[in-house]
């Protein structure tokens, strides 16, 4: 069996220990392939990254920053976490000192360290909605720099408080990690792509769409307004409104932003990205093929950020903004620091920082920041720079 290998791309080989692991996440792929027939894409997709001891976020193998296979925002230094900081203290102000921070998805847990560290007005309680152990472990280490005062506001949790609470929620980069189905217009209709084994190799194959996914597809063409071609294939977090909901249904007011790469939905489903958006990273070399070393590769989509919006909406939030990246940090000052770094050195470097966040053909326009609010009677300086809610 070579399931784990591409014979198109030449990528690095794991050390046969990971190639292992990987193997064996394919074997029990393939297992329940053969159980139940054509596995829908986005089962796949979770078992991939999220199988126990096997997937991608659980394997305990996940490094980040320039040893791992990408960088987010707050990896790149500290300006990313200022910015922030700066948001949740305007809002921090009309809260009052009881206000709690939940952020999704902490990954290395770099994000939850410095903001908490920069924070001028620190949340009582900052919670770290985090599903995978070993990441929750990662996270504890690198909240060992701070302050006792500090870190002992932080409480790790694998689901949302059930208790409401005023404050605000952070997700960098979780969404584009949440499973998506996989959908290809066919010339009798919409089909679903699977993924099957050919006794070789796990493969592409198509069925006709489980029933959620259909209503997803029919849903989409009616908000697009046009009918996609044949030939025409993407993908539909289906999963995205329960998540959405699930997550903000304990904010009882206040605000929760969404960070991440992606498109409002009439670009997202532009005629020109025929083939969706589903990106694989493994060794900081971005290919297409998502069944090369499952478990040693990240799978993501980009984020329909109309869906995300439609989703706040229908859980009873309000669209408080939407920006680029660049816009939502140079609003919120991100800039002023590089000015008044001490020395040249620091300069030169807060300066590469600031352009790999902000500039068009890095982060800046590639990743968006979405604002859903509860409650909030107040203007957020983070979106009065560069808006770009006519185009949700
Ligand atoms: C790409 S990493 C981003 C990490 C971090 N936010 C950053 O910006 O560096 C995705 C993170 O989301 C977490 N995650 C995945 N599914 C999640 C879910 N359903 N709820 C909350 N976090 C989730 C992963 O375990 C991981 O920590």
């Amino acid at each position: 069996m070579s399931s784990s290998r591409s014979p198109s791309l030449s990528l690095p080989e794991p050390p046969a220990e990971l190639a292992e692991l990987s193997e064996a996440l394919c074997r029990k792929v393939i297992a329940e392939i053969e159980r139940d027939g054509p596995m829908p894409f986005d089962r796949y997709m979770s078992m991939a990254l999220y199988e126990p001891g096997l997937g991608y976020y659980v394997n305990g193998l996940h490094k980040f920053g320039p040893a791992g296979d990408f960088v987010t925002a707050p990896e790149q230094g500290g300006l990313f976490a200022a910015a922030l900081a700066r948001q949740c203290d305007e809002l921090a102000e009309a809260f009052g000192p009881g206000w709690t921070l939940l952020e999704l998805g902490a990954g290395s847990g770099v994000l939850a360290r410095d903001l908490l560290a920069g924070l001028a007005s620190p949340p009582s309680e900052y919670l770290i909605l985090e599903p995978s152990a070993p990441l929750r472990e990662v996270q504890r280490e690198t909240l060992a720099d701070l302050p006792e005062a500090l870190r002992e506001r932080v409480r790790w949790i694998t689901a949302p408080p059930a208790k409401a609470f005023e404050g605000v929620i952070v997700g960098n980069e979780v969404i584009d990690a949440l499973a998506v189905a996989r959908f290809e217009v066919g010339h009798e209709g919409v089909l679903e792509q699977c993924v099957t084994f050919d006794g070789e190799r796990l493969q592409w194959t198509t069925r006709p769409p489980r029933p959620r996914l259909e209503r997803a597809f029919d849903k989409l063409q009616q908000q697009l307004g046009r009918r996609l071609p044949a030939g025409y294939a993407g993908e539909i977090a289906v999963d995205l409104p329960d998540w959405v909901n699930t997550v903000t249904e304990p904010l009882a007011r206040g605000l929760a932003l969404f960070i991440d790469y992606g498109y409002p939905r009439s670009e997202y489903y532009h005629p020109d990205r025929s083939d969706g958006t589903l990106v694989c990273h493994y060794r900081h070399r971005a290919h297409f093929d998502p069944f090369v070393w499952p478990g040693l590769t990240d799978l993501s989509a980009f984020v329909d950020f109309t869906a995300v919006a439609e989703a706040g909406l229908d859980a009873g939030l309000e669209v408080a903004g939407f920006t680029t990246q660049a816009g939502f940090l140079l609003a919120l000052g991100a800039h002023e620091a590089v000015e008044a770094a001490d020395d040249d050195a620091e300069r030169l470097r807060l300066s590469g920082e600031l352009k790999r966040l902000t500039l068009p053909g890095e982060m800046g326009e590639k990743f968006k920041v979405l604002g859903l609010e509860r409650g909030l009677e107040i203007r957020l300086s983070g979106f009065g720079l560069m808006s770009q809610l006519h185009r949700l």
